[in-house]
């Protein structure tokens, strides 16, 4: 006998669901959408919640993420119940921080069954706390992302000495380790070649040091006979970061693979980068349009405008009437970018007072906070 919060936006659905779960003998709760679910979750303290995927307000994967974010939740049975079933929705969902997740498919006494299961089953022994995954994305190559994901990391580094990581996502020829000063040796496919599974331990041998502390995990730059980072190693890889990181930088390549998907899906802030051109503003809509699509919440986008070039951008106030978005952060052009990069000493520590490090070791205290 257990109190169940069943979240649907289709009636339909919730009738089905209540009248199997009732006969059953379980008491039922229920809410049209995301927000109402979680002010019952909050009054109420269901012992189980089924929470739809799409629905307005909240969707299902934020409500998870909202529930968790609450220490008096943090071992509350969550079953996703979506219409989508494919691989990448059943990540979403436990990424998001969902228990377990059923397609609609199954009907309802497979349902009832399984939720059964899920409250006999004891809730975790310790809880780990979590570290945060942070994706530098942009659809169009050049706009900065790897220079903004160098100095984030040394900037997190330098101000609070946490552990921090970055990991150059580039299938071949990354920039990350070469703009920190270290020799790229591949290490992430390295650790994937090894054909070991990726976890923490596995991944020890190849972390470089940088000299502030950072670690990278670099892109190769031969062809590795490993081929390229697989959408399925997404999953594990994050998994381990979180466990071993306070905040691990994701340097995306800018394309949008089925890798670099896993990625963004699975992040909890998307950086994405924006230069004051026209080319790059339409590649900017154009990607928060398909994150959008991808079921990412727009509190999760975070769109930087980056100033890789001189004279004649367009103004921050045209770029955010373009993409319709706030601005996150606003990074000026820096002539000593360059130079950073000809030396292989990032900007936050070769010219720690320009205005550009300054924007970043900014925008680096609102990413911690
Ligand atoms: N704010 C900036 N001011 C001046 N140059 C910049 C700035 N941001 C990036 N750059 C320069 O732009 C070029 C492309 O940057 P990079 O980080 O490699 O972009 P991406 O990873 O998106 O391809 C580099 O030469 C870098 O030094
Ligand atoms: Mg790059």
């Amino acid at each position: 006998m257990a109190d169940i919060l069943i979240i649907d936006d289709d009636p339909d659905v919730i009738r089905l669901i209540e009248f199997a779960l009732k006969r059953a003998g379980h008491t039922v709760l229920t809410a049209s959408n995301g927000e109402s679910g979680l002010s019952i979750t909050q009054r109420r303290h269901p012992n189980l919640v089924i929470a739809d995927v799409m629905m307005p307000r909240v969707n299902g994967y934020e409500f998870c993420r909202r529930v968790r974010a609450q220490e008096d939740f943090a071992d509350i049975p969550i079953l996703v119940f979506s219409a989508r079933f494919q691989p990448i929705d059943r990540q979403t969902a436990l990424e998001a921080g969902a228990t377990d997740y059923l397609p609609k498919t199954v009907g309802p006494s497979d349902l009832v069954a399984h939720v059964e299961r899920l409250l006999r089953k004891p809730p975790p022994a310790a809880k780990v706390k979590l570290g945060s995954m942070i994706a530098v994305f942009g659809l169009r190559g050049g706009v900065g992302v790897t220079s903004l994901a160098v100095n984030l990391s040394v900037a997190v580094a330098l101000s609070r000495r946490q552990p921090v990581a970055l990991i150059d996502m580039a299938p071949l020829s990354g920039h990350a380790a070469l703009m920190l000063g270290l020799r790229p040796t591949g290490s992430l496919h390295k650790a994937l070649a090894s054909g070991k599974e990726i976890k923490a331990e596995t991944l020890k041998p190849h972390w470089q040091t940088h000299e502030t502390g950072v670690q990278v995990l670099s892109s190769p730059v031969t062809q590795s006979p490993a081929g390229d980072v697989p959408p399925a190693a997404v999953q594990p890889l994050v998994i381990s970061l979180r466990q071993t990181f306070r905040l691990a930088f994701l340097d995306l390549a800018p394309t949008l693979s089925r890798t670099t998907a896993a990625a963004l899906t699975a992040a909890d802030r998307v950086l994405l980068l924006v230069a004051p051109d026209l080319a790059s503003v339409q590649s900017a809509a154009v990607a928060l349009q398909v994150l959008s699509n991808m079921g990412i919440e727009n509190e999760r986008i975070w769109p930087v405008l980056n100033t890789p070039g001189g004279v004649g951008g367009l103004s921050s106030e045209a770029v955010v009437n373009a993409l319709k978005r706030p601005l996150a952060a606003t990074i000026p052009y820096e002539p000593g970018m360059l130079a950073a990069l000809n030396a292989r000493r990032p900007l936050m520590l070769s010219s720690p007072k320009s205005a550009a490090a300054q924007s970043v070791a900014q925008l680096a205290t609102q990413l911690l906070s």
